[in-house]
């Protein structure tokens, strides 16, 4: 497929300083691209000068087969671009403004009235046709601009932090309408500095800092490169009778565990009712499911519960346990863990078998977030 966007070497800048260091990208047609940096990155220069607003330095730049610095007609025929500080225009009413530019594209009056409705309709905003631009609310005058830069049908739209200044509500409407032209065919491009943001409206992403791409593609592709162990949360009810040190030392010698951390759970959070119900009868079940040592095993005696005993009922020396669990806290354990689904159904084994009181056993999944962290450390030193 031929890509939509594609950069080669792209540089920019501004006397000594360099914005943009030699800039390789490839945006594929179709996709919601979403270019992520944080603010000075280069994000805006980058799309000012896919724009042709701007005369990059060095390398070259193609929008839909044009080049950006020879064939800026054929560029803007393609694009629609959205700058981050649009202009209001006063005294000037909603259907006026986008009149105006239609016209501005060379379409004729007939085209123009029908366009202008469907416009209005596709960003929501059929019912302030009549009133001025001025009296929209940011989001409203945000959707404005984007029905602006859809009146000559363009492929691809570019779109420079059009989440920035609005509320979550206007947040999740632009997030929607971003979709909604994504499922048009439309390729979008749309810079952030909050990464979270972009997570769920792009499917691919490029992140960039200081004028340099760190690394490119479909998001769990980038997801999968950087993610290189598996974080597992497994939750421990409170039990005295266990150091930290001791659940440490439990937990690290299992094969595939590359590293252990322990903090205390709220308070809270320790015991609950149904965890408790379940230690004696399931503990004593277990016992005769899974083979033991000679003896019982020590993940099969009773486990104290958090809970007062009035709650937990139980012998005299459950209540004696439970008294003493009390004063410790619930933990959670961290396990860095390197393993596929069947080792980490393993590694629940495991820690049953070791004695370890679990009741929460859970992976925590990388998100863009941390994606980002991991791919720009280093970078910041
Ligand atoms: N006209 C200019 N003159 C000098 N420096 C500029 C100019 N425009 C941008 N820069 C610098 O280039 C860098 C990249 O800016 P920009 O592309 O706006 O980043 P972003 O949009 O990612 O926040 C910043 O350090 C900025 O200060
Ligand atoms: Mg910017």
């Amino acid at each position: 497929m031929t890509p939509i966007v594609e950069t080669r070497g792209l540089t920019k800048s501004y006397g000594p300083f360099q914005a943009l260091e030699a800039l390789n990208l490839t945006i594929e047609p179709g996709v919601v691209f979403g270019f992520i940096g944080p603010n000075g990155a280069g994000k805006t220069t980058s799309m000012r000068i896919l724009a042709t607003l701007l005369e990059p330095t060095a390398g070259e730049a193609w929008v839909g087969g044009y080049s950006v610095t020879r064939e800026s007609r054929g560029v803007r025929q393609v694009l629609g671009y959205m700058p981050d500080n649009f202009g209001v225009y006063d005294n000037m009413k909603v259907w006026e403004y986008l009149d105006f530019f239609a016209s501005a594209y060379g379409l004729p009056r007939s085209r123009r009235l029908g366009l202008i409705d469907d416009l209005l309709a596709l960003v929501d905003l059929s019912e302030k046709r009549d009133g001025y631009v001025e009296a929209l609310s940011r989001g409203m005058k945000q959707r404005l601009c984007l029905a602006r830069t859809l009146v000559h049908d363009p492929q691809l739209l570019i779109l420079d932090e059009p989440a920035s200044g609005l509320d979550p509500r206007a947040r999740v409407e632009l997030r929607a309408l971003l979709r909604q032209l994504g499922a048009l065919g439309k390729t979008v491009i749309v810079s952030s500095h909050i990464l979270t943001e972009m997570a769920d409206i792009c499917d691919h992403v490029g992140i960039i800092e200081r004028g340099r791409l760190l690394a490119s593609g479909p998001i769990e592709e980038l997801l999968r490169q950087v993610q290189t162990s598996r974080s597992v949360l497994v939750r421990l009810i409170a039990d005295a009778r266990l150091g930290d040190e001791a659940v440490a030392e439990r937990v690290r010698t299992i094969p595939g565990v590359l590293g252990v951390e322990i903090e205390p759970l709220a308070a809270t959070l320790r015991g609950a009712p149904a965890v408790v119900a379940m230690e004696g009868t399931r503990a004593r079940a277990l016992s005769q499911i899974i083979p033991g040592e000679a003896g019982a095993p020590p993940h099969l005696q009773p486990v104290p519960s958090a809970l007062p005993p009035e709650i937990a009922g139980g012998s005299a020396t459950d209540q004696r346990l439970a008294a003493a669990a009390s004063a410790a806290p619930a933990r959670l354990v961290r396990i860095d863990f390197d393993g596929d689904d069947y080792r980490l159904y393993q590694l629940l084994g495991e820690l049953l078998t070791r004695g370890l009181p679990v009741y929460g056993f859970t992976e925590e999944v990388g998100d863009l977030e941390d994606a980002f962290m991991r791919i720009t450390r280093g970078m910041v030193a």
